[in-house]
């Protein structure tokens, strides 16, 4: 006999209700396909083996296990592996298809790729219920069960057997205990239970569920482990069923943030996905989307419909509403927005100032610049308490490659100015207002290309004058 815990992971279902060329599977809550939040809560159990069973789609989504190995997979110490189910025989025939994966652990964990709600704490005490014995179920209790399996319990209130919807009775399907589909079951009975399945259903497969009543004919039936809360344990079927999955998944992160100390100005817009990282005492808006692994310190504030991606926004930073930033970072005290646009490679320092209608990409700025008004700043280095004029461009693209703006401290740019890299501006060099920089300017400098005004006294009114006179003469119509 084996020893410790194996995860299997069913996933070669088509999702025919999704209607999607997409493995059902792969679809995102809240930028995570399904399968990386089942495999999350798996990996937290610490098994000796995750294997996923593929079938549908199987190489997208073998290829996604495999990425999801190198990563998280690596930092855990767990590596999945993918089994390959060649036609759909069921539940039972897809955990028998990855047989050799689990064989020689001592307990099987049995999950559904499309219950992605599930959580660690559950399938612990999922494990911690079987008790000995050869199989504990986690069970839900519906006010709709339609399309779930049925629990049907014996007269000592433990699970006799699972009826399918498909293959219930009438009052059989009056039951509102359903199996979620998550089993704790025995290896040695596991490998028994499933040579002895039978397709003799409805849906003429192997039902995994099957095992239950083998386990109640052996004398020792489960103790259903019925969940107070059954959202955890709701399948995604359809987009409806995805759409609130994610809904309530996004409930669950904000919740547990609020709970440590960030304000929400409205937890039900505000979209914070899974490898975010919030420090107490910063503040999120409205229909924010914090993404991927952003960061956000203390003191720190997104407002209102601010897009952040893998960004790191430092402690007393503000992003004033609908600035949208990606893979940038964000010093301390930094202010940006609103309408700023912070594209990757971005580096702001400490109170660096970004106003409205900025693009930056592959810029820093260090500590006290600002470009406040209408400017882009791209492959750039911005010195210490630079002022950036308002429609200020770093022209960093000659149609071939593209080159670097580097100012020193301090330097002014006059409003309207473009400077053509590569270029640089020594400490506190001066740009007038509308100047186009082709060449470098020494520290201390003012460069300035103007035409010369001409001012012509009186002439609108001489204008005036003139259209006036040419009106009234007569002329053909
Ligand atoms: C299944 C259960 C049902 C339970 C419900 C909970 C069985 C027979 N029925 O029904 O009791 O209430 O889940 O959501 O187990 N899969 C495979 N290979 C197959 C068939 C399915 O890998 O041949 C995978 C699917 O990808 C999916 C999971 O198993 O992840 C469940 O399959 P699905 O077809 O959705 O089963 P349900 O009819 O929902
Ligand atoms: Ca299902």
């Amino acid at each position: 006999m084996g020893e410790g815990l194996a995860v299997v992971i069913l996933a070669a279902g088509l999702g025919k209700r999704m209607h999607s060329r997409l493995p059902k599977v792969l679809h995102p809550l809240l930028g995570r396909p399904m399968i990386g939040h089942v495999l999350d809560a798996a990996a937290a159990l610490r098994p000796r083996s995750i294997a996923v069973v593929t079938g549908h789609g199987g190489a997208e989504v073998q290829a996604w296990v495999d990425g999801w190995a190198d990563s998280d997979g690596a930092r855990q110490g767990v590596a999945p592996r993918c089994a390959v189910q060649p036609h759909q025989g069921g539940t039972g025939h897809a955990v028998w298809c990855a047989e050799s994966l689990w064989r020689d652990s001592s307990e099987v964990i049995v999950l559904y790729g499309d219950t992605p709600l599930l959580t660690a704490a559950t399938l612990q005490e999922l494990c911690a219920r079987r008790q000995g014995g050869l199989v504990s179920l986690l069970v839900g209790e519906l006010a709709d069960p339609t399309g779930y399996g049925r629990v049907i319990l014996g007269g000592d209130g433990r699970i006799s057997r699972i009826v399918e919807h498909k293959d219930a009775e009438p009052d059989q399907k009056a039951v509102r205990l359903v199996n979620a589909g998550m089993m704790c079951v025995a290896t040695e009975f596991l490998a028994a239970s499933l040579p002895r399945l039978r397709p003799d259903n409805a849906q003429g497969e192997l039902y995994l569920t099957d095992v239950l009543a083998m386990a109640a004919k052996a004398g020792q039936p489960a103790a259903p482990f019925i969940l107070s809360d059954p959202t955890e344990v709701q399948g995604v079927n359809n987009r409806a069923e995805l759409a609130r999955a994610t809904a309530h998944l996004r409930d669950r992160i904000n919740l547990a943030w609020m709970q440590a100390g960030v304000t929400f100005d409205d937890p039900a817009s505000a979209i914070v996905e899974a490898g975010v990282s919030l420090e107490p005492d910063c503040r999120i808006g409205a229909a924010v989307e914090l993404r991927g692994a952003t960061t956000v310190a203390t003191g720190a504030a997104v407002e209102r419909g601010c897009v952040v991606t893998d960004c790191a926004i430092e402690a007393g930073a503000h992003l004033l509403p609908y600035t949208v930033a990606t893979e940038a970072h964000i010093g301390a005290g930094a202010h940006v927005g609103p309408f700023a646009h912070l594209r990757p490679g971005t580096v702001l320092d400490a109170r660096v100032k970004i106003g409205n209608f900025v693009e930056t990409k592959k810029a820093r700025l260090r500590e006290g610049a600002k470009a406040s008004h209408l400017s882009y700043l791209g492959d750039a280095d911005i010195g210490p308490d630079c002022n950036i004029g308002a429609g200020t461009i770093t022209c960093n693209y000659d149609g071939v490659a593209k080159h670097r703006t580097v100012l020193g401290r301090g330097v002014f740019i006059g409003s309207d100015s473009q400077l053509v890299a590569p270029v640089t501006l020594g400490d506190e060099a001066y740009v007038g207002a509308g100047t186009t920089v082709t060449a470098d300017v020494p520290a201390g400098a003012l460069v300035v290309t103007r035409i010369a005004a001409v001012v012509k006294a009186g002439w609108v009114a001489k204008k005036r004058a003139q259209r006036a006179a040419a009106a009234a003469r007569p002329g053909p119509a």
